[in-house]
């Protein structure tokens, strides 16, 4: 990546969708990736080999990639979090996906049922799976700024859990801020410490906006070296069981940030809230993320 460019990893169509009340056939999904890829993005998380019964707007993640023919200059993604789901996107014909544990006991527990230690031994024949296929792993650790559950993380233990992922073999690691409730100087103090465990360009920023906080904290990331940003279209996402908490870093909010700060991010700011638009009449909701409604407003 050049020096004046930033990776974003368009994660609206799983992390997103996986929050929204409202579930969205794979055709439907299918065709907002489709959009999102025509206006520049070329990272996407296309859905998750989960239980349905957990996460049921992941279900038909198989058909959402059936409808997606591969390209060279697109990563599609889905997300694992054991060797059946691995087995399935092998059947899909992926060529990336991302493991995902959490830097708090109670978290790891509520969402895939087991300890951190015991994600990570699930992670074992993943790894080999993914090795011997040659496809790309990316690992997620949530709760890095505090845990609904537990409270404040000790930054130690996300440095831990990152580097356990770093050393099994991801070949990046998105920090998860899955509540939202970090500040810029905790963001700092967390890349410096990780930093020191794995290369700062291994690291990525994975930020909710549920406090108002993840653009700030995406500046402080970048300041901190990091280039590889998660962020949501139309900042989809949020909890149905919680009102006001809010989904990911709108994409269009973060294209607007640093295409203005001169940093290319390959996507069309206009062409992602076209597919924003799309996904919210999907959705039969408004958007979160301030750039689009300050564009059609202008
Ligand atoms: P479990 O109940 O402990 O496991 O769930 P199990 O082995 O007993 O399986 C339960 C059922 O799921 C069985 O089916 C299995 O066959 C099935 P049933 O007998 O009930 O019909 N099953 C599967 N089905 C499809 N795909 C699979 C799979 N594995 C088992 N891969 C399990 C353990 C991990 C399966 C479950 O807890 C689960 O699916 N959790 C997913 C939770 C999830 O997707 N959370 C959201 C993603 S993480 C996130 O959003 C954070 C992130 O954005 C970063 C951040 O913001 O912090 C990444
Ligand atoms: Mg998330």
């Amino acid at each position: 990546m050049s020096p004046t460019a930033v990776r974003l990893v368009e994660v609206g169509a799983r992390d997103g969708l996986q929050n929204e009340a409202h579930t969205l056939p794979p055709e439907a999904r299918a065709e907002l990736i489709r959009r999102l890829a025509a206006a520049g993005l070329r990272h996407i998380e296309a859905g998750a080999f989960v239980s349905p019964r957990w996460v049921p707007q992941m279900a038909g993640t198989d058909a959402v990639l059936a409808a997606l023919p591969a390209r060279d200059d697109l990563t599609l993604s889905v997300l694992v979090p054991n060797e059946r789901g691995m087995a399935m996107a092998i059947e899909s014909g992926c060529r990336e996906v991302a493991v995902f544990t959490a830097a708090s006991e109670a978290f790891n527990r509520r969402n895939i049922n087991c300890s951190i230690e015991e994600s990570l031994a699930r992670f074992e024949p993943v790894m080999a799976m993914a090795k011997e296929k040659g496809i790309a792993v990316r690992g997620y650790v949530s709760c890095v700024l505090g845990c609904p559950y537990d409270g404040p993380i000790p930054v130690a233990d996300v440095v831990a859990t990152a580097s356990r992922l770093y050393q099994m073999g991801c070949y990046e690691i998105s920090l998860g801020d899955t509540i939202g409730a970090g500040v810029p100087s905790a963001v700092r103090d967390l890349v410096a410490a990780c930093a020191m465990a794995m290369p700062v360009a291994r690291l990525a920023a994975h930020f909710h906006d549920t406090w108002g906080m993840a653009v700030a904290n995406c500046v402080a990331a970048l300041e901190g070296g990091i280039r590889v940003f998660d962020s949501s279209v139309s900042g989809l996402g949020g909890c149905p069981y919680s009102p006001g908490a809010t989904g990911n870093v709108a994409t269009e909010d973060l294209i607007y940030l640093f295409e203005g700060m001169g940093l290319d991010t390959g996507a069309d700011l206009e062409g992602v809230i076209h597919a924003g638009d799309f996904a919210d009449r999907q959705l039969g909701r408004e958007t979160a993320s301030r750039v689009a409604r300050a564009w059609r407003a202008r």
